[in-house]
């Protein structure tokens, strides 16, 4: 299957799913990473794995519209079956959502549908959450909203920074996005009234420490 992801900044949930394409056995081929910020240190990342990068600096076009026509046309081009978004820091217009229907994922740093949103584990923290995690979801037009497809979580430790939570929940996030993907690849992944069906037989969510 072939994969494009988007990223605005670090990427390391990108890196984590080139590495995870490139394992022998693996079902996807990370076709492009498209960045909306040219200072995206993801970007240099993608390059040194031997993946293909474009930016698309949504600051120089005049409407969202246009800078997503472009992004849509880039990812025709590159063949995408699926989009991954990961850390990619643009509101998508629910025309955008639409016609990538079913093909657009995102990874959200909280358990969905709690903490939408920025700052996810600050205000985790704040709340006095006693867990926090993330999640693998499809797109929906309205924000951090769709089908879940896989969730990870952790205990929220008593007298831990938002930096530190952040820190061992991306550790989750590394090993939840390249089984998701994974497991729509394989087809495993359906649909049903807005609600994500799993066949029976995929490994259990349990395995992720
Ligand atoms: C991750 O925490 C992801 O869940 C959120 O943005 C962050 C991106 O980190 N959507 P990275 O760029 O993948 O390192």
């Amino acid at each position: 299957m072939k994969v494009a992801v988007l990223i605005s900044g670090r990427g390391s949930n990108m890196e984590n799913l080139i590495k995870a394409s490139q394992l022998s056995n693996n079902r996807i081929q990370i076709v492009q990473v498209l960045s909306n910020r040219k200072d995206a240190p993801g970007i240099k990342v993608a390059q040194q794995l031997g993946v293909a990068t474009e930016v698309i600096e949504h600051s120089t076009f005049d409407s969202r519209n246009s800078f997503e026509e472009k992004l849509t046309s880039s990812l025709e081009n590159g063949g995408a079956e699926l989009i991954c978004l990961a850390g990619f820091m643009r509101i998508l217009s629910p025309d955008f959502v639409t016609r990538w229907h079913n093909k657009l994922l995102n990874i959200h740093p909280s358990v969905l549908p709690a903490f939408k949103g920025l700052n996810t584990h600050k205000r985790a923290i704040e709340a006095g959450a006693r867990f926090s995690g993330c999640t693998v979801h499809f797109v929906r037009p309205n924000m951090d909203a769709g089908p879940i497809i896989l969730q990870a979580i952790t205990p929220v430790k008593s007298g831990e920074t938002a930096t530190q939570l952040a820190q061992r929940i991306l550790h989750l996030e590394h090993q939840c996005y390249p089984l998701a993907v994974d497991w729509i690849a394989k087809g495993a992944v359906s649909i049903v009234n807005e609600q994500v069906i799993l066949d029976d037989w995929l490994e259990p969510c349990q395995s992720i420490t």
